[in-house]
């Protein structure tokens, strides 16, 4: 496991959308804590990671405000999206700098005096294990898909920009393998929140969110309770994983390739 620079945050409560207080304690994330929001639409899951992203001091819709290693941030960091430790990978994230993936990449290091061509070909291969389509050294960083580029964007964070916290908003839909993510981000000692509709995402992750109304409205940490549940719902998320690649490679699906599934039906 790799050495990080100790960063902890911490959340404080703010108002949901009526105005009124909300009820949680302190939300601490350290490096290597994953946590997934989780909630209706509309129930403040982005407002609630967009709070984390500018480091919010009650100036943001929630009144939330967040503290880096037990204090108020300093202005600098604030301000300065390099001094950010947090990388956030949006839905709509896409790089409009029309460069070539190699040259992105390279441009990144540099900035930061770690030269080194074997980081580029590792951040490749990293970026590679989380998309379908491979991404190549060559290609235009405007002509990669949704997907291939939030790969890119997770893997520089982990290896080149050295992002101690990542905010991933609804990765699922990128098609991207997150459980590779997840693993990864272990793994490097990074913390990961990760705003999602997917139920083995979240059950994946070490704490959930609930949010409802703008507001938390309980912070679950389920540890060992979940266990059973999660070896069930990764062999159904595989086989949805697996499905999903033979429809987008052509297949035809016969009913023989579906298992027949009891759950919810009545005799
Ligand atoms: N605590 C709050 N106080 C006031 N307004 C809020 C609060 N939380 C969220 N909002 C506002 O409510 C709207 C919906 O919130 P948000 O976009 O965060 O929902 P979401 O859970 O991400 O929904 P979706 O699942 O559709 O992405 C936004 O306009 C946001 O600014
Ligand atoms: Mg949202």
């Amino acid at each position: 496991m790799r050495s990080e620079p100790f960063m902890e945050l911490t959340i404080l409560p703010g108002t949901n959308r009526c105005g009124e207080k909300e009820g949680f304690d302190p939300i601490v994330i350290r490096p290597g804590d994953t946590m997934s929001i989780v909630g209706p639409t509309g129930s403040g899951k982005s407002a609630f990671i967009n709070d984390i992203e500018v480091l919010a001091q009650e100036d943001t819709v929630t009144g939330r405000s967040i503290l880096v290693d037990g204090a108020e941030p300093p202005e600098e960091m604030v301000r300065d999206p390099a001094k950010k430790p947090i990388a956030l990978i949006s839905q709509n994230t896409r790089v409009i700098a029309d460069l070539t993936v190699e040259r992105f990449l390279s441009l990144h290091i540099k900035a930061r005096d770690t030269d080194t061509k074997q980081l580029i070909t590792q951040t490749l291969t990293l970026a590679n294990e989380f998309t379908g389509e491979k991404i190549a050294l060559p290609m235009r960083m405007t002509a990669l898909s949704g997907g291939q580029a939030r790969s890119l964007l997770i893997a520089d964070a982990i290896l080149i920009s050295q992002t101690p916290i990542l905010l991933l908003d609804e990765v699922e839909n990128a098609g991207i393998n997150k459980e590779r993510v997840i693993s990864c981000i272990r793994e490097y000692n990074k913390a990961v929140i990760f705003v999602t509709h997917d139920p083995y995402l979240s059950l994946m992750t070490n704490r959930r969110i609930v949010m409802r109304n703008g507001a938390v409205a309980a912070v679950l940490e389920p540890g060992n309770r979940e266990r059973s549940v999660i070896a069930k719902v990764s062999g159904m998320d595989a086989f949805l994983w697996d499905l999903r690649e033979r429809i987008r490679g052509g297949d035809l699906i016969q009913e023989r390739d579906v298992p027949a599934v009891k759950i919810g039906v009545q005799a």
